[in-house]
């Protein structure tokens, strides 16, 4: 099937989870970019985290047990350090080299867990993106998660056009086709891509209190999209006819109000995806108990999101041969799947340092402009 790739991007970060998805003494399992991985924090409170197969007859260590900073496999009783190294083999003394299970680095920071998929020469905490931590002062946030039948890709696609909300999201977060009708800015990061847009005279998403329904503003939403799938959204509201103050640049009016957004798309296998997401007001615009009311009408359109995108996966594993249409709004995803392909390629030849570089197309497609 022409658009889904065959293989992940290894080098790079993944979301694991978040914090609290792994609380002490639990272990959990995970199928990450085809991976099955074992999760638990030592006894310091580090995570670790493991491949999910025994060394010894392939058994899941998560269905082992937590003993120390070790995890022991209970099928046979073999026991591994954090590291993946073999330390103890029940009824022998001599433990081969060869009996150490694989280790994956994580890093946890701000309430995010990132995994590193690839080859440990090249991990470099400073690729992890610029999520929003749970702690920022600036804003009050919330989290949720939703598992999607279809390929990473195509969820990436989803958040790559925004122009989707004026037909998906019409009815949940009542955006108009003011989120089609004119296209985005964008431009190149160097492991990713930013979107930046005007809706004009639309209804607030979500909606103001303060408002009475009849009652629009304009809406700045812009957008980072990283490698390999994470979206960090900044949207404020100001008053109508703030787009063309500014023309439709930067904001010079006042924010009447600001959101922010982090979703983080991880592949589970080549079929199966899991998205986690925030979502919260600015702390000088809303609380705790707003924040949850976002989450939930959040999840509530991403329900939307995942009946399409099944829908259109289902359709493409048909293999119809027949040729996708490329529109204007398709320009940001083009972008960065070629982001992407160029990623994969380097990590195909070989190339381990370098794979995790900047892994910008050489040639980039004509940047659309807002009229
Ligand atoms: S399969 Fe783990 S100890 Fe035998
Ligand atoms: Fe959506």
């Amino acid at each position: 099937m022409g658009i889904i790739s065959s293989s992940f991007v290894r080098n790079c970060w993944y979301v694991a989870g978040f914090s609290h998805d792994f609380p002490a003494d639990r272990i959990e399992s995970r199928k990450i970019a085809g991976d099955p991985v074992v999760l638990y924090r030592r006894s310091d409170g580090h995570l670790a985290a493991l491949a999910d197969r025994c060394a010894h007859r392939h058994a899941p260590l998560s269905l082992g047990r937590i003993e120390g900073d070790d995890l022991r496999c209970m099928y046979h009783g073999l026991k591994f350090s954090p590291d993946g190294t073999c330390v103890e083999i029940p009824g022998q003394d001599r433990i081969p080299d060869r009996s150490c299970v694989r280790s994956y680095p994580l890093v946890e920071k701000g309430g995010w867990v990132w995994i590193w998929m690839g080859h440990s020469d090249a991990c470099d905490p400073g690729l992890i993106p610029p999520v929003c931590d749970f702690d920022d002062p600036e804003w009050v946030q919330s989290s949720g998660q939703l598992d999607y039948e279809a390929p990473y890709e195509l969820i990436n696609d989803n958040l790559l056009d925004l122009s989707h909300l004026a037909f998906v999201h019409a009815d949940s977060f009542g955006a108009t086709t003011g989120w089609s009708d004119r296209q985005p800015r964008h431009m190149l990061l160097d492991r990713g891509i930013r979107v930046e847009r005007w809706i004009e005279a639309a209804p607030p998403i979500p909606p103001l209190p303060q408002l009475s329904a009849s009652d629009t503003v304009d809406i700045r939403s812009c957008y980072e999209f990283h490698i390999p799938g994470i979206f960090l959204m900044r949207t404020s509201f100001h008053r109508t006819g703030a787009a063309k103050a500014a023309n439709w640049g930067d904001p010079v009016d006042e924010e009447l109000f600001a959101h922010y957004s982090c979703q983080s798309v991880t592949p589970i296998d080549m079929r199966r995806s899991r998205t986690l997401f925030s979502w919260g007001p600015g702390a000088a615009f809303g609380d705790r108990a707003m924040a949850q009311q976002m989450i939930a009408m959040a999840d509530h359109a991403f329900r939307e999101d995942k009946v399409i995108i099944e829908a259109q996966f289902a359709n493409l594993d048909e293999e119809s041969g027949v040729p996708m249409l490329a529109t204007q709004a398709d320009k940001p995803l083009t972008i960065f799947r070629g982001i992407m392909q160029k990623a994969r390629n380097r990590e195909r030849d070989g190339s381990v340092a370098e794979a995790a570089q900047a892994a910008v197309p050489t040639e980039v497609p004509p940047m659309a402009q807002a009229s």
